[in-house]
């Protein structure tokens, strides 16, 4: 997404809300540079460019899944959370409280478990999504992840220990968001792959964090 009058390169956003009935979509933006800022200074009426919905989504959420996410990391997991009403655990966690940007009443889902987890103990618990992740992880059905790439390595160490199927929505900076620019690469067990095209949703095992 871009703002229509400037020259700057569209933004990669996740869908957070949809509305099936009238069409319409909501974001959850966190600004961290100039494209957020010009975004978060939209007033109503003003018209922006948006191309979507691009690229490959989680699968669908078995019984018993642990949904963890980083920051904003929990755009994609709150739309993905709402898919069902099957019991789910989201496990919330960011730096400090000021960076659990979503609203408490956004996460009052049917059959979904909220934990909060901060580093600074400023929300919830003390502590990283690892720390709660490990204290769970024997009884999920699945993982899903969005967040800081520390975290998804982290997560993915827990996960592979413990044999569970986990997904990672990765992020990286993007240009063109069709798979024309390559700028989105990322190394992968199948070599290099595309965010925005052949992801951003990747098998966690397929992930590699240190190439
Ligand atoms: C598939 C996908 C979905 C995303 N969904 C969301 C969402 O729902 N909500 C949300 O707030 N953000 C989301 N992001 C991240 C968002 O795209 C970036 O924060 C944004 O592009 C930053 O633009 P900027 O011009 O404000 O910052 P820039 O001026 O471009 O950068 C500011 C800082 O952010 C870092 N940065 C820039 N882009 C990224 C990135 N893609 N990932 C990590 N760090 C980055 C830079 O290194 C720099 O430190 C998503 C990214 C991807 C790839
Ligand atoms: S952003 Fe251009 S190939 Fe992905």
């Amino acid at each position: 997404m871009s703002p229509g009058q400037s020259n700057m390169l569209p933004r990669p956003f996740s869908v957070y809300r949809a509305d099936t009935l009238s069409g319409e979509i909501s974001l959850l933006i966190e600004i961290k540079g100039k494209g957020t800022a010009l975004l978060a200074e939209t007033t109503p009426g003003v018209s922006l460019k948006l191309l979507g919905p691009l690229g490959r989504g989680f699968p669908d959420l078995p019984p018993r899944s642990l949904l963890v996410a980083g920051g904003a990391g929990i755009a994609p997991l709150a739309f993905l959370a709402a898919s069902t009403a099957a019991p789910r655990t989201l496990l919330y966690c960011a730096r400090s409280s000021e960076f659990l940007v979503c609203p408490d009443t956004d996460l009052d889902l049917p059959g979904l478990s909220v934990m909060e987890a901060t580093d600074d103990g400023s929300r919830g618990v003390k502590g990283t999504a690892a720390d709660l992740l490990s204290n769970r992880i024997e009884k999920a059905g699945a993982v899903f992840a969005c967040g800081p790439r520390p975290m998804l390595a982290a997560v993915k160490e827990i996960c592979s220990r413990a044999k569970i199927e986990t997904w990672f929505s990765l992020e990286e900076r993007m240009a063109c968001g069709i798979g024309a620019c390559v700028g989105c690469a990322v190394a992968t067990t199948g070599g290099y792959r595309r965010v925005c095209r052949d992801g951003p949703v990747f098998p966690a095992e397929e992930v590699i964090f240190d190439g």
